[in-house]
C-alpha cells in the first residue's frame, strides 16, 4: 500500500494511548487520536507534533461511554479520514464504584467491550477502504483469564479491579469473534497486551477498587503506580507500536500478543462458542435498540 496511511488511536491523548501515538507518529503515519477533553487533546497533540517531528497529528473530541457518543464519534472520524488503516482500540475504563452506561450496561462493558465493537464496525467503510486495514484491542487484566458468561454485567456483584480483568477477558473472546466477521472483508483483527503502567487510569484507582485481601496490597499498588513521568507507559506502548507498524501482522487475524510481542493462547474460555454468544447477544441487544 504506497501513500501516508491513517492510523486513529482511541484515548491517544494520554497514558499508554499518548506514547504509542508518538511511536507511531514518528514512523510518518498520519495519526488521529481521540479523547474526552479538548483541552487536553489539544496539549496532547501539541506535545506529539514536537517531539515526533511528524505535523499530521490531529485530536478528535469524543466519549466512548455511550451508544451515542460512539456512533458521534465514528461519524467524526469517517468524515476526517476516507481511509483508516489501522484502528487502535486503545482507551479503556477501570471503575471504583459500580456504574452504568446511558444504555443501562455494566460500565466495564460498555468502554472496555462495546465501544470496540461498536467504533471497528461504524469505521468499516474507511477500514475496507484503505486495503489490508488492521484493528488492535488493547487488553488488560494480568494474563489470559476465565471469562465467566453468567457474569458479564457483574450480576454476581461489582468487584472492581476484578470486574475490570474479567471485561478485558470478555474483550479477548469478543476480538476473536470479531476477527471472524470481518475477514471477508480483509480486516484483520488482533489483541495487544500493553503491561501495567502509572497512568490516569492507575493513579485512580482507590482502595474500593481492590477486591477482598488484595485491599491489603494497595500501599504497593500506590508504589507500583506512582508518576514516572510516562516511562513506565512508553514501554507499555511498544506492543501497541509493533502491533499497527509490524509486516509481521499483515494477514494476521484473531490473535493475541503479549508484551514481548509473542503470540499467546488466550484462555479456554475466550475459544468457547457459548461464552462468545453470550457477549455477542449483549452486543446485539444493543444493536437492535439502536438499529
Ligand atoms: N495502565 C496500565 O497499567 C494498563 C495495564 C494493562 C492494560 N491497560 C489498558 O491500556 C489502555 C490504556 O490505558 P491507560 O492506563 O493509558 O489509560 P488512561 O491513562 O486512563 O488513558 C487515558 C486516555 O484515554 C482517554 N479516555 C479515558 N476514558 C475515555 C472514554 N470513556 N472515552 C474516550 N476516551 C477516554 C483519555 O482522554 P480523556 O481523559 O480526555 O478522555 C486519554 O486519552 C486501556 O485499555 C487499559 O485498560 C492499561
Amino acid at each position: 500500500m504506497s501513500g501516508q496511511r491513517t492510523v486513529v488511536i482511541t484515548g491517544g491523548t494520554g497514558g499508554i494511548g499518548f506514547q504509542s501515538a508518538l511511536g507511531i507518529a514518528k514512523t510518518g503515519a498520519r495519526v488521529l487520536v481521540t479523547g474526552r477533553n479538548r483541552g487536553r487533546g489539544e496539549d496532547a497533540v501539541r506535545r506529539l507534533v514536537e517531539e515526533s517531528g511528524n505535523d499530521s497529528v490531529e485530536l478528535v473530541v469524543g466519549d466512548l461511554s455511550s451508544i451515542a457518543a460512539v456512533d458521534a464519534l465514528a461519524d467524526e472520524l469517517l468524515g476526517r479520514a476516507a481511509r483508516i488503516g489501522v484502528l487502535v482500540n486503545n482507551a479503556g475504563y477501570l471503575g471504583n464504584e459500580p456504574s452504568t452506561s446511558a444504555d443501562g450496561l455494566e460500565m466495564h462493558f460498555a468502554v472496555n467491550v462495546l465501544a470496540p465493537w461498536r467504533l471497528t464496525k461504524a469505521l468499516l467503510p474507511a477500514l475496507k477502504a484503505a486495503g489490508q486495514a488492521r484493528v488492535l484491542n488493547v487488553t488488560g487484566g494480568d494474563k489470559p483469564a476465565a471469562i465467566d458468561a453468567d457474569n458479564l454485567q457483574a450480576q454476581k456483584g461489582f468487584k472492581g479491579l476484578t470486574t475490570y480483568a474479567h471485561s478485558k477477558s470478555a474483550l479477548e473472546s469478543m476480538s476473536l469473534a470479531l476477527a471472524e466477521v470481518l475477514e471477508p472483508d480483509g480486516v484483520t483483527v488482533n489483541v495487544v497486551f500493553p503491561g501495567r503502567a502509572s497512568t490516569a487510569m492507575t493513579g485512580s484507582m482507590s482502595l474500593s477498587a481492590l477486591p477482598g485481601v488484595m485491599k491489603l496490597m494497595y500501599p504497593l499498588f500506590r508504589l507500583m503506580f506512582a508518576d514516572d513521568g510516562g516511562k513506565s507507559a512508553a514501554r507499555a506502548a511498544r506492543s501497541t507500536i509493533w502491533g499497527a507498524t509490524t509486516l509481521e501482522l499483515d494477514g494476521v487475524t484473531g490473535r493475541y500478543f503479549d508484551t514481548d510481542m509473542k503470540e499467546q493462547k488466550l484462555h479456554s474460555t475466550a475459544y468457547d462458542p457459548a461464552v462468545r454468544s453470550a457477549i455477542l447477544r449483549l452486543i446485539e441487544a444493543t444493536e437492535v435498540n439502536h438499529a
